[in-house]
């Protein structure tokens, strides 16, 4: 048998898990029939002695179903959407004989030919618009290099020989005004460095020149677990804001903003995609000596295909936003990411065993860092914590401690598996 690209194909029969045992009791999704859509599938899993498929891409493979279950709950990076985009139809319908991505059916979205990409770009487009309910002035660019690749475009795009000020919460936007001094003129604007960034300094509080190019702040503080729920109210000068680790986890007012940017790898896509979201008036200011891949507005006038854009990446953002549309977009979602941080947050308060020490209004929904009163005990909890299948709940190396990332594809019985275990850990020591 030939696949349509001449390909051989081997046709094996394979035992599939129930569906119940292949989403575990942590993720939440609903995978289509394997069985039944195309032998093209089974060429992207391995077969384990049992015939049972383990492999996942692009996580695969997977040594056995626990490691798949390991994966599961690991309090990190994006699960259940890539899951998902795996599993959809939508992925399937394309999905021909080689075993990557088909985006269409003579072309996977690794070898997809450069004058093929803009569907893909448009349609991941269209759908962040949706999302984010987006006005007209603004565009988005799909970019490279992550977020801090941001820290020299943006004074690159924005600064113009003026001056900018940067609010200090934590450690990201810490590095990002340590990055932007090979630039002159950038300020402090505020900084809660003094009180170990326990709490965002409050924006009526920022020092700020009128004639500032930019105002520069991280919403969501990722290591220490510090958020900022208002979106500023600053008319006279453009607000750029990092958005990496909480952009999708709620609806944001996009116009409070100048620029927006976001790493992909936690509520957006692959890792290596960054999303950058520009009011269209603030794409005159480059450097003329800008280089063009660094450049927003050279970017934007070729739709983000200066060069080879991160398609793979772009691709499966796409198959994320539509599962997050899917589930009723970002009011619904926010409903959800409420619901798992309060129920940690109030499971820690109510304890004299565990702390998380920041004030309670900047408490981040997705990023909950904590300790246990007794320190010398962490150690020994993340141990426990792997045994009980809980991963990555290490703190950030600078801080220490713990941390729980429950992004959006964390589901709430997550939540509910780790609290049990802090439970038990409390009792037993
Ligand atoms: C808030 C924030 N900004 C920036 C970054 C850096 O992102 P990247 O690794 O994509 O450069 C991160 C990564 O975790 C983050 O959480």
């Amino acid at each position: 048998m030939k696949s349509k690209l001449g390909y051989p194909v081997k046709f094996k029969k394979a035992k599939l898990p129930s569906k119940k045992k292949l989403i575990g009791k942590y993720c939440n999704l609903e995978p289509i029939n394997i069985r039944k859509h195309s032998i093209s599938l089974y060429k992207n899993f391995s077969l384990d002695k049992k015939n049972t498929i383990w492999n996942y891409l692009p996580y695969g493979p997977f040594k056995s179903y626990g490691s798949f279950k390991k994966w599961l709950k690991s309090f990190c990076l994006n699960k259940d959407p890539f899951f998902y985009a795996i599993y959809s139809k939508k992925y399937d319908q394309y999905c021909g004989m080689a075993s990557y991505l088909r985006i269409t059916p003579e072309h996977g979205s690794i070898e997809v030919g450069h004058i093929n990409y803009s569907p893909i770009l448009q349609n991941t487009e269209l759908k962040l618009k949706k999302l984010l309910d987006l006005p007209k002035n603004y565009k988005v660019l799909f970019l490279q290099g992550g977020a801090v690749t941001q820290n020299f475009m943006v004074p690159m795009n924005l600064l113009d020989r003026r001056t900018a000020s940067y609010v200090i919460s934590g450690y990201w936007s810490k590095r990002t005004f340590s990055d932007a001094q090979a630039f002159s003129g950038i300020n402090i604007a505020a900084s809660s460095e003094s009180i170990n960034f326990t709490k965002a300094p409050k924006i009526d509080s920022w020092e700020y020149k009128k004639d500032d190019a930019y105002i520069h702040f991280c919403l969501n503080e990722t290591v220490h677990g510090v958020e900022y729920f208002d979106d500023p109210n600053i008319k006279n000068v453009p607000i750029v804001c990092d958005m990496s680790s909480t952009i999708l986890s709620r609806p944001i007012d996009v116009s409070s903003y100048g620029v927006i940017y976001a790493g992909a790898q936690k509520n957006i896509g692959p890792a290596g995609l960054t999303v950058l979201i520009v009011r269209d008036d603030l794409l005159d200011f480059a450097d003329k000596k800008t280089p063009s891949t660094l450049s927003w507005k050279i970017q934007s006038e070729n739709n983000s295909m200066i060069n080879t854009p991160s398609l793979y990446g772009i691709y499966i953002a796409g198959l994320v936003l539509d599962w997050l549309l899917q589930r009723g977009g970002l009011d619904s979602i926010e409903k959800i990411n409420l619901k798992k941080s309060n129920y940690l947050y109030d499971f820690i308060d109510s304890t004299d065993f565990y702390i998380n020490n920041v004030d309670k209004i900047n408490r981040s929904r997705m990023n909950v860092a904590f300790n246990i009163y007794n320190d010398e005990l962490t150690s020994e909890f993340l141990v426990g914590a792997e045994k009980n299948g809980l991963f990555g709940l290490k703190g950030h190396r600078i801080i220490g401690g713990l941390r729980a990332s429950i992004y959006n594809a964390m589901p709430f019985e997550g939540l509910v598996a780790l609290v049990d275990y802090m439970k038990e850990f409390k009792n037993t020591h």
